[in-house]
């Protein structure tokens, strides 16, 4: 049997429960979106795309992968940085055209063509992409990735991540 006496609170226990309920409320109110705004930044994948022009298409030997190399500013988190980036171009006509990233899908060293062994070639540990990206040999999982791209008004363009 309970006694009456066992639910029954202090006046100033039901004070200092009130209190403490709107403290959490407004920490909750105020604190949420102080976090979301701390937070969002490092949570943001860029989202905006836009079509970056590397370079003439003519600068592109025919059928003969074509480092071109840029360099542009890009939000990481909260910073501003500068990204240095080369990719390789094949084109055969002047019209359509593949662009390859140099960065090896095994652990993203930077692979370069080799003219005489007709491959990419990535130093670190010796994974080998034939003409087309695909693997021939070495430890990389997958193809080499492709940026989407184009040739407009003899212009070779690709698309990048803002
Ligand atoms: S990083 Fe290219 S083969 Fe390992």
């Amino acid at each position: 049997m309970t006694k009456k006496s066992d639910y029954m609170i202090s006046r100033r226990g039901f004070v200092g429960g009130i209190v403490g309920l709107i403290g959490a409320i407004m920490s909750t109110v105020i604190g949420l979106p102080v976090v979301g705004y701390v937070v969002s930044p490092a949570l943001k994948k860029g989202g905006r795309e836009e079509w970056l022009t590397l370079a003439p298409a003519s600068a592109a030997e025919p059928g003969v992968p074509t480092p071109f190399t840029f360099s542009r500013m890009k939000e990481v988190g909260w910073r501003r940085v500068r990204i240095n980036r080369t990719v390789y171009a094949i084109t055969n006509d002047g019209e359509n055209v593949t662009v390859f990233s140099d960065a090896c899908t095994h652990l993203s060293c930077k692979v370069h063509w080799d003219a005489e062994r007709n491959a990419f070639v990535c130093p670190c540990h010796n994974g080998v992409f034939d003409k087309e990206g695909n693997v021939v040999s070495g430890p990389p999982p997958r193809p080499l990735d492709r940026f989407e791209a184009k040739i407009e008004n003899d212009q070779l363009m690709i698309l990048v991540e803002g």
